[in-house]
């Protein structure tokens, strides 16, 4: 593999995503193997990742561009919108709402903003949600030495105390969470995510260039619960990857999983969405169209004459000629800073609106309950307040607000305020 042809199938990569050729809908890459040959650093094709070695520590020295800006995710401060960026600013206090409408489980503790990979091992061992019976199965997506845990121990790290991990020493997200350090080839290693797969039939083998590129972030930026007892992670996806198929899903009660929290006041049983931004992204026009995460989250960097992808993962927003505009070409970047915006604010009233139906709707329980309210007429609002809030909470627990997939995101929160009124309308037998 040649360093011009690498160049030119980029080219043609970002043409077909624009529908610019007949085979719109394929984001043409190259598998990332191909792409590391390209720039091996002997010059030699021949000789590839392999060369590089297979462990991180040999990838680094092998790859100081690519292990260059992935360290650069440490450094906060990066431009992105007024909802985004790298400050860990706490969500509460753009939404107070979240103090109700989380009120009885760690969320209401502690719910940040979050921050780039290099962090994640720190902000987990940090958190203020982490406690002496916080289960391992919480550092699955936060540590590049999951494959390696999950091949000497199986599932069973789950259930152990995250403590017993904390103490020791485990690197912060690395090149080993998304690469194949022996191949070159994107991987997922997350093992719930790998099984989510299974049971739809797909094998990893088999999965186009730019399906894998999404997969290796979808693998930690998605929904997930924790299978009681046994602490696995698994993906509600069996009835496909929207919120009512996940909400359907968890209503099934899977192994005996009835929900996450209490909420004391409306003592309703709840559920808490976690970030899901590959199902929100699923929906959307990019992913109709074949644009993986990575070609907004990781902008093509030209390097001495070489295409290469940063590892600086952050808001698009911090690198709009290197990410959108890549594709964008007849657009200026405020044209698309002020698209970005209009989605990002009207999503962000909807989601208000949303959360505070949802919390008038705990409270409104509340005073219900204490006024003797009859049972039947509790325990139908109860289920409409846990179903409003699963579709508050999957939008609001996203990342990107809303920009991901706009009519989606404005679908479920419409749904969530509906919902949250019609609970209140079941209190007074309607
Ligand atoms: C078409 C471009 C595009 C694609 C494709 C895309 N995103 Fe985004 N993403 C954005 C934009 C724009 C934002 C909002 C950034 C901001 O608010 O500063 C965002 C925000 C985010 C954030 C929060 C960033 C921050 O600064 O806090 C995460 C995490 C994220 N996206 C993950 C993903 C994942 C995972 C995928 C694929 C499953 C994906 N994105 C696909 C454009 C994209
Ligand atoms: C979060 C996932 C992720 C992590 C972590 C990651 N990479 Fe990558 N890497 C990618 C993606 C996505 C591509 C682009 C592949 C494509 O376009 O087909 C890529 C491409 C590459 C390439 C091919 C050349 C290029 O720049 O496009 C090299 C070399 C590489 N990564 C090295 C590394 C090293 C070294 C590390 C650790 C410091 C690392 N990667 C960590 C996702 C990741
Ligand atoms: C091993 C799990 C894992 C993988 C794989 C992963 N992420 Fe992340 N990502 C995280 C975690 C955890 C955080 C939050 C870190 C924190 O706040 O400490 C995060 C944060 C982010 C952010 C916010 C950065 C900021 O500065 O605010 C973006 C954007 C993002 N990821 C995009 C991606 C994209 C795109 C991919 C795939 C190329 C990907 N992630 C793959 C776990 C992962
Ligand atoms: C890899 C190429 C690619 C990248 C990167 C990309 N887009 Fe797009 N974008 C597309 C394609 C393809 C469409 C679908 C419309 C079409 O085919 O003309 C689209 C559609 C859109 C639309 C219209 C949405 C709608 O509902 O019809 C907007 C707005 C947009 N993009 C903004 C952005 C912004 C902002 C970014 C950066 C955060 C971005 N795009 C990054 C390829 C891309």
């Amino acid at each position: 593999m040649t360093i011009p042809m690498k160049t030119l199938t980029l080219a043609f990569g970002l043409a077909a995503a624009l529908g610019l050729c007949s085979c719109a809908g394929t984001r043409a890459g190259e598998t990332a193997a191909a792409e590391i040959e390209a720039i091996a650093p002997s010059g030699d094709a021949s000789s590839g990742a392999t060369a590089a070695g297979d462990t991180v520590e040999a990838w680094l020295i092998a790859y100081p561009f690519q292990a260059r800006t992935d360290a650069l995710t440490a450094e906060g401060g990066r431009g992105g919108s007024a909802y985004g960026g790298s400050e860990p600013f706490a969500r509460r206090e753009l939404m107070p709402e979240l103090d109700v409408n989380f009120k009885g489980i760690a969320f209401s503790v502690e719910y940040n903003e979050d921050r780039g990979h290099a962090s994640a091992w720190k902000d987990l061992v940090m958190s203020r949600r982490v406690n002496a019976s916080t289960p391992a199965a919480c550092m699955t997506c936060k540590t590049g030495d999951i494959g390696e845990v999950f091949a000497e121990k199986g599932w069973s790290y789950a259930s152990m105390p995250l403590s017993a991990f904390t103490a020791e020493e485990h690197p912060s997200i690395t090149c080993a969470n998304c690469h194949d350090l022996s191949t070159g080839h994107l991987e997922p290693k997350q093992p719930g995510f790998i099984e989510a797969l299974a049971r739809q039939g797909i094998e990893l083998d088999s999965v186009p260039a730019d399906r894998m590129s999404a997969y290796v972030c979808a693998q930690c930026h998605s929904e997930y619960y924790f299978e009681p007892v046994t602490r696995r992670v698994v993906h509600p996806w069996d009835g496909g990857l929207s919120a009512a198929a996940a909400y359907a899903y968890y209503q099934g009660q899977p192994s005996g999983f009835l929900g996450d929290f209490t909420q004391p006041d409306s003592s309703a049983m709840m559920l808490k969405a976690q970030h899901p931004d590959y199902e929100e992204y699923s929906a959307g026009v990019h992913a109709a169209a074949g644009v993986a995460c990575a070609d907004c989250h990781m902008g093509k960097v030209d390097d001495g004459g070489v295409i290469k992808t940063s590892h600086r993962i952050a808001s698009p927003l911090s690198n709009i000629e290197g990410t959108c505009m890549a594709c964008h070409t007849d657009r200026d970047a405020a044209w698309l800073r002020s698209r970005v915006a209009v989605i990002q604010d009207t999503v962000f009233a909807a989601q208000r609106d949303a959360g505070q139906a949802v919390a008038a709707a705990h409270g409104a329980i509340a005073a219900a309950a204490a006024a003797g309210s009859p049972a039947a007429r509790l325990a139908a609002a109860r289920l409409l307040v846990r179903e409003a809030q699963w579709y508050w909470d999957w939008v609001a627990s996203a990342n990107s607000m809303g920009f991901h997939a706009p009519v989606a995101a404005l679908g479920n929160l419409a749904k969530a305020t509906d919902l949250a009124h019609k609970a209140r309308l079941a209190l007074a037998g309607q």
